[in-house]
């Protein structure tokens, strides 16, 4: 149970912990490379260590102490058939990615995990790698978990994806390393690119041309080092905490500004929000900055479009942060809230009515209206990490105290947010 308090401010220099996507990928592409693969930053929340534990049942050595990993690649095709189902927690980038993996491997694995995951959409990712020659089943034809794999020789596709999905991509795009001839897949919209930028740190040649990608099979990867940056994910948090509490002020250093990830910032700046970027530099192929968020009156806002894919795992905190600007805010072609950790079209609009707000779910996304008076509430993060923590920054600006309950659902995240928090308010 975590418990907030309404804060008079926010104040302070931060870092966040390290990027959930980046991590997840720095595990897997270096337990695939030929080499030792040394990771600093990464994220010791549950869904990047549920990622390290099915690798670790595939036989490779990975090490981890906090924010850092040592992994022991033994090439593409060093992994061991697992003598148990392979567990992914709570995570669907681990399961998703993990699938395209296996399709190219020479044995049987079963893929499982937590309640929320057998819920959640696979055939997105199993329909493809069928089409490359993969033989996945799971229930209802494949739709979802418990998943099996036997993965083969595999033949290249060029994969229109009806969403825009890193997951789908990235999953299609790892089997196509290791399929005959070339493998491409054409997005919507272009969707967040860490496995495009992280391939290519580890050696491989992948082409991107607008909204497609292609890689060629037959590539192998190099073990390195990789720098994990914090997370703009978990930034988000503490942008909106400084926008809904008075005479506010917060530098976050160190945080990941990929152009695919950074729609939670332009937002801010479109309903007014003061947020400068500053010691900007690139690592490991991906840009980083320092975050300077200034507290600033904010008026609502229409999101929609290709925005949609820059900011999806925001909504939560963003809808939260609608709550205070002047006026309507209006969320459009976001119906793949749907099928997040939890509905987060339903879990948003019931959580944060318990605060007093006004928020009308649509088939598509929601409509805010702002300049309400939050008062504390009794919350359930549903066992949903981003639900939890939005929660817990719409209680900074509700009088009282307001009551997380399953807020351990946090840690896949954000080890460390609760204490966070509290340093940086008063
Ligand atoms: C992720 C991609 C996104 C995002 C998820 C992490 C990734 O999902 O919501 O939290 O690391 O590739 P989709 O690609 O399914 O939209």
């Amino acid at each position: 149970m975590l418990q907030v308090k309404q804060a008079k401010q926010i104040q302070g220099t931060v870092r966040v912990p390290g990027d959930k996507s980046i991590s997840h990928r720095a595990v897997m592409f270096g337990a695939l490379a030929e080499g030792t693969t040394e990771i600093s930053g990464f994220l010791p929340g549950a869904d990047c260590l549920s990622t390290i534990s099915c690798f670790q049942r595939m036989g490779v050595e990975i090490q981890q102490d906090g924010d850092r990993v040592t992994v022991k690649g033994n090439g593409w095709f060093g992994l061991q058939e697992p003598t148990e189902k392979l567990d992914v927690g709570n995570s669907g980038t681990t399961i998703r990615l993990i699938s395209g993996i296996l399709s190219t491997q020479p044995f049987h694995t079963v893929l499982e995990g937590d309640e929320s995951i057998a819920k959640r959409p696979m055939r997105r990712v199993v329909g493809p790698l069928r089409e490359m020659g993969a033989k996945i089943d799971g229930r209802r034809n494949g739709e979802f978990t418990p998943l099996a794999i036997r993965g083969g020789e595999l033949t290249g596709i060029t994969y229109q994806s009806p969403v825009a999905s890193a997951q789908i991509k990235s999953a299609i795009l790892l089997a196509g390393l290791q399929a005959k001839g070339t493998t491409t897949v054409v997005e919507p919209t272009v969707s967040r690119d860490h496995t495009e930028r992280m391939l290519r740190a580890f050696g491989i040649e992948i082409v991107q041309e607008g909204n497609s990608v292609s890689v060629q099979g037959g590539q192998s990867l190099k073990g390195r080092s990789i720098v994990v940056p914090g997370d703009i994910s978990s930034a988000a948090f503490l942008i909106v905490a400084v926008m809904m509490v008075p005479n506010s002020k917060l530098t976050i250093e160190n945080v990941g500004i990929n152009p695919t990830r950074t729609g939670i910032i332009d937002v801010v700046k479109a309903m007014g929000g003061q947020i400068e970027l500053t010691n900007q530099r690139i690592v490991n192929e991906e840009p980083i900055a320092d975050i300077v968020v200034t507290h600033s009156e904010l008026t609502g806002t229409v999101i929609e479009g290709d925005l949609i894919p820059r900011l999806i795992d925001e909504i939560p905190v963003i809808a939260v942060l609608a709550t205070q600007a002047k006026g309507q805010t209006i969320i459009r072609d976001a119906e793949e809230l749907k099928v997040k950790e939890t509905d987060r079209i339903a879990t948003v609009v019931s959580q944060l009515s318990k605060f007093g707000a006004t928020v009308t779910p649509t088939d598509d996304g929601m409509i805010i209206e702002g300049s309400a008076q939050l008062t504390a509430a009794e919350i359930d993060s549903m066992g949903d990490h981003r639900i939890g923590m939005a929660m817990a920054i719409a209680g900074l600006a509700a009088p009282g105290e307001t009551v997380i309950h399953n807020s351990e659902a946090i840690n896949v995240s954000f080890p460390g947010f609760a204490q966070l928090l509290e340093q940086i308010s008063q």
